[in-house]
């Protein structure tokens, strides 16, 4: 990584002090590898917005209905594929969404795809359009044991079902309850606890084995749960897993600026529309693909990690899934820029995070 100006020299883990005056950063294009980009005409707003930014992204599989079969997403990503914009070089690679009843020779037309790299398991009720997802993960067992030989890739929304866990409890839970007796069960799979959000995720994929891996949301490095109540309640940064306390998010830039190769980017991006977020009972999800390259600088500035980015944003995450990095390199500025107040969305608006606030790095070649 380019690092141009006054940067501090590598320093051993988390002592580290604010970097200063570095004005621009050149880095292998970065990966995003966790996406929400739906469908249809959703995909005309969204798709430009990652395509300019990132070479590829794993698309989640949670349309309604989901994505079950290699068949749905090979044709989704040909939708995909139609809306990224001339002269970008945007690659979605799928994800499928596991059922109860998911066979386990899906498994294998999955991995003979070459596109499809992972599959999703999604306890069943526990975010957006998960209501199809998995009731017992009992119940999945011959579509592990298959993934795990056909080195397929498990990723994991990581919050508890039972409906008496306390809502900011859910992801220390499914790691006792869950994910621990899961990963010791299968010790060859490959799982991504997917936008990690708290100090109990951070440490378990600490001392997992090389295996084992979590994706880390802009948001969730930027902000913590105050942001959800400043003043009155902020639909926008309602998502699931839910923002946490302040020590959790220190948690996790700390595990992020570690230089651990096993944290990498994944957004998390979910766009809704205006009308479904702010309303009595509102969709969870925050849309950040247009500023939540500029939004993981910042966090990683305020930690004086800026030379840490690349690896999180550009390497780790295709390493883990057996890819190259991207050949190509994109340059961030530090110049200050408004995001749009919203977008035009299927009819309605679309509203990003920090709508209508200032992000401190921008994309060179961005207008
Ligand atoms: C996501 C969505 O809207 O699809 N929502 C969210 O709050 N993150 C689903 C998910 O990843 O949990
Ligand atoms: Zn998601």
């Amino acid at each position: 990584m380019l690092v141009h100006g006054t940067i501090h020299p590598q320093q051993p883990e988390l002592a580290r002090s604010p970097t200063r005056e570095v004005s621009t950063l050149t880095l292998v294009r970065p990966d995003d590898w966790h996406l929400h980009v739906r469908d249809d005409d959703a995909l005309d707003v969204v798709v430009p917005h990652s395509a300019a930014c990132f070479g590829r992204a794993l698309i989640m599989p949670n349309l309604r209905p989901p994505i079950t079969t290699t068949v749905q997403a090979l044709a989704y990503r040909e939708r995909i594929l139609a809306k990224v914009p001339p002269g970008l070089a945007f690659e979605p690679l799928m994800s499928l969404y596991l059922t109860d009843n998911t066979p386990p020779d899906e498994i294998d037309l999955a991995k003979a795809s070459g596109v499809v790299i992972a599959a999703k398991l999604y306890p069943a009720g526990a975010t957006t359009h998960a209501e199809f997802g998995v009731s017992a993960v009992d119940l999945i067992h011959p579509v592990l044991e298959r993934m795990e030989k056909l080195g397929l890739v498990l990723c994991v929304h990581g919050e508890s079902i039972a409906p008496d866990v306390d809502i900011f409890d859910r992801e220390r839970v499914f790691v006792e309850k869950t994910l621990s007796p899961l990963v010791r069960h299968f010790p060859g799979l490959k799982i991504v606890f997917e936008h990690i959000t708290t100090a109990e995720a951070a440490q378990f994929v600490r001392v997992s084995g090389a295996n084992v891996a979590a994706t880390v949301t802009a948001h969730h490095l930027f902000y913590n749960r105050n942001a959800l109540f400043a003043g009155g309640v902020r639909p926008h940064f309602y998502c699931l897993p839910v923002l946490k306390r302040e020590s959790h998010r220190q948690a996790l830039l700390q595990a992020v600026c570690s230089g651990n190769p096993r944290f990498f980017l994944g957004t998390d991006s979910a766009p809704h529309t205006a009308r479904t977020k702010e309303t009595a009972c509102g969709c969870a999800g925050c849309y950040t693909a247009p500023l939540a390259l500029g939004l993981y600088a910042e966090a990683f500035e305020a930690e004086g990690a800026l030379d840490r980015l690349e690896a999180f944003a550009s390497l780790n995450g295709a390493a883990f899934y057996g890819l190259p990095p991207n050949e190509d390199k994109i340059t961030l500025r530090r110049e200050s820029w408004k995001v749009p107040a919203s977008y035009d969305y299927c009819g309605d608006k679309l509203i990003p995070l920090r709508a209508g606030g200032a992000v401190a790095w921008k994309l060179a070649g961005d207008v």
